[in-house]
């Protein structure tokens, strides 16, 4: 899927079904960070038009995302707990993001990352939608409808590296990212965590 060069142990989707309140607190938390990655794009970037207008709109279906996953924790008779630690994006955001970086590799990295993020978010909703299909229907479709959502935003992040890059080479790059990510993702898929 999205070229990710390995899927989630499918014994992930158990450990989630056991905790699901924690999968649903740590999943809000992934939405708002996804709010604001894309209202950070819009600060350190103005000038990018099409890129500000694309962020807007993203911000406001990554909330509508976050409202959702509230309202089912809600619905179920739980809250919303405490923000726990995201390894996986941190581990990923040191590989792709340096110091010294110019304005372009900067943003070219930027959004390679956003979109890995979004093509494993995708893909573990993926793996929950599936997994609830005959036992909770109403989470089976509604991780599906956001599987479509992230998928989308998965295209639209590729699209923009691919449209500002001047200067690097987008397709090695992505590259790189995705065999970084393939040899991490091993270490996960044991905790109750989106990206755990
Ligand atoms: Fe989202
Ligand atoms: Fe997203």
């Amino acid at each position: 899927m999205f070229k990710l060069k390995l899927p989630t142990d499918p014994r992930w989707a158990n450990l989630a079904e056991k905790n699901i309140s924690e999968v649903l607190t740590d999943h809000a938390f992934c939405e708002l960070k996804a709010a604001s990655t894309a209202t950070s794009l819009i600060s350190k970037f103005p000038d990018k038009t099409e890129l500000v207008q694309a962020m807007v709109e993203l911000v406001k279906e990554e909330i509508e995302h976050f409202h959702r996953v509230h309202e089912l924790l809600l619905s179920r008779g739980y809250e919303l707990g405490k923000e726990r630690k995201d390894e996986y994006v941190n581990e990923l955001t040191q590989f792709c993001i340096k110091s010294g970086y110019s304005r372009e590799e900067y943003l070219i990295n930027k959004l390679l990352l956003a979109a890995l993020i979004e093509a494993r978010s995708c893909e573990r909703f993926k793996v929950l939608s599936e997994h609830f299909k005959n036992s909770d229907a109403v989470l089976s479709q509604f991780y599906h409808e956001l599987m479509i959502s992230e998928a989308n935003h998965y295209t639209l992040f590729i699209g923009f590296a691919r449209k500002y890059t001047q200067n690097i080479d987008v397709e090695k790059r992505w590259n790189e990212i995705l065999e970084f990510e393939g040899q991490i993702i091993q270490n996960y898929g044991i905790s109750e965590l989106i990206h755990g």
